[in-house]
């Protein structure tokens, strides 16, 4: 069943005509579907029910509260970067005891508030961390629960970008000094070590990276069990792929089924952190036509979405398919879509063959619901779009359309320039 489907030549999220939210909420706006999230959530959360697991769904892909909060109330957990992050998930209601925290530059104003938080455990990055985080649990008089987030070295074959667990790469601990790190904190008396984690990459198709990388983690987990550092975590991060044009990701009932194969003796809970799998092909980014036209016989189809609010083709040259809200004619040509803003750079698509859209038609750029809206920011003073969430034949707006004023917000004009100005 796909939640995102035509009708009568229209199309619909659920049981909602795509063109009414348009016509009530505005251009541009992002478009979530309820069902489709919650299904992409328990497909992964059914797949490892046959053992412990923790699904903390990585906020980075989509963090608006109501998000977060329908994904809480399945049961989920999240996996932040930032103490941002950590607010949201709060204010969301996500269990502290399913909070993982990433990422390799952690502050200390963020260190001491997800430990006051009582977070299941800061993934850690590096060496320096590690005696950070022992330092603010001191000075807290609290125990912080710990995992390293290793760099197991294998190539996820995806783009250079969002490829993390290679050694060049400025991601977690080697993992072949990992050991020696795991003894060091060991010796760090308000650290209480309970995992090993890695993330090697996003948007991953094969399996095979996956696999490697979970071989020289189990291997490291009997390692560490020998010199009696007792590990109850296994982190496997995120990264599982989906398709955005006619990539053929492991399912994931196939990736839980090898994973699962391979961690029957290791007696841990299993921890994931995906974002994508979950919320990428939930979403749909829709936009107007404001002009057409032709120059050097290439024609451009001009719409009100800018990279500012989806930058993912314009930073990675990344796919997403363009579809007609309103399905006119089969009259088709090749186009570029671009947005408003002044850059060469901002497109959504390339020589792409599209419906001749006009003036005023709307269109879909789908697979828009993960790194979408968290990646928008107000370039060209452009106000960030609205958030709606449709549920069977209602919709939400779980983020109202940004105002001029919250552009300025927090800006501020120095007293003294009265004088120069005045
Ligand atoms: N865990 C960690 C530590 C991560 O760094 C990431 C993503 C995830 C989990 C979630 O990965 P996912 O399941 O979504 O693949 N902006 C890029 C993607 C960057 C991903 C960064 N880390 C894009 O638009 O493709």
């Amino acid at each position: 069943m796909n939640y995102f489907h035509y009708k009568d030549s229209e199309l619909w999220c659920e049981e909602v005509p795509v063109s009414m939210i348009a016509r009530d909420v505005g251009t541009p706006l992002y478009l979530y579907s309820y069902r489709t999230i919650e299904r992409h959530f328990n497909v992964f959360d059914e797949a490892f029910a046959p053992v412990p697991h923790i699904i903390c769904f990585s906020v980075k892909a989509n963090s608006n509260i109501a998000i977060l909060s329908m994904l809480a109330g399945m049961g989920g957990g999240v996996d932040i970067v930032s103490g941002g992050e950590l607010y949201r998930a709060l204010l969301a209601g996500v269990n502290p005891g399913k909070i993982v925290y990433s990422g390799v530059g952690k502050r200390v104003d963020e260190i001491r508030y997800a430990i006051e938080s009582d977070i299941l455990m800061f993934n850690v990055e590096s060496e320096q961390e590690l005696e950070v985080i022992n330092a603010c649990a001191g000075e807290l008089r609290r125990k912080a629960r710990i995992s390293l987030r290793v760099n197991p070295d294998v190539d996820p074959m995806t783009h250079p970008h969002i490829s993390t667990g290679l050694k060049e790469n400025k991601f977690g601990i080697d993992i072949n000094k990992s050991r020696y790190q795991y003894r060091r904190a060991r010796e760090l008396e308000h650290l209480d070590i309970v995992g090993v984690d890695c993330h090697i990459g996003s948007q991953i198709t094969e399996m095979s990276p996956f696999l490697d990388a979970l071989d020289r983690l189990t291997n490291l987990i009997r390692c560490l069990r020998k010199d009696g550092i007792d590990i109850r975590y296994l982190d496997l991060g995120g990264g599982l792929g989906i398709t955005y044009k006619e990539e053929t990701p492991p399912h994931p009932t196939e990736y839980a089924e090898e994973i699962i194969r391979r961690t029957k003796d290791i007696d841990c809970t299993l921890v994931f952190e995906p974002g994508r799998v979950v919320i990428g092909n939930a979403g749909i980014l829709v936009s107007e036509v404001l002009y057409t036209k032709v120059s050097s016989e290439k024609h451009f189809v001009i719409v009100d979405a800018g990279m500012n609010d989806l930058i993912r083709p314009s930073l990675y040259g990344s796919y997403h398919a363009i579809q007609p809200v309103v399905e006119k004619s089969d009259d088709h040509f090749d186009a570029d879509i671009v947005g408003p803003i002044c850059e060469s750079g901002d497109y959504l698509a390339r020589k792409r063959t599209i419906p001749r859209f006009e003036r005023g038609d709307l269109l879909a750029v789908m697979s828009a619901g993960a790194y979408g809206f968290t990646m928008a920011s107000n370039y060209n003073s452009r106000p960030r779009v609205a958030e709606v969430l449709v549920k069977d034949d209602r919709y939400y707006v779980i983020r109202r359309r940004e105002t001029y004023g919250d552009i300025v917000k927090g800006e501020a004009i120095p007293s003294f320039f009265a004088g120069v100005n005045g």
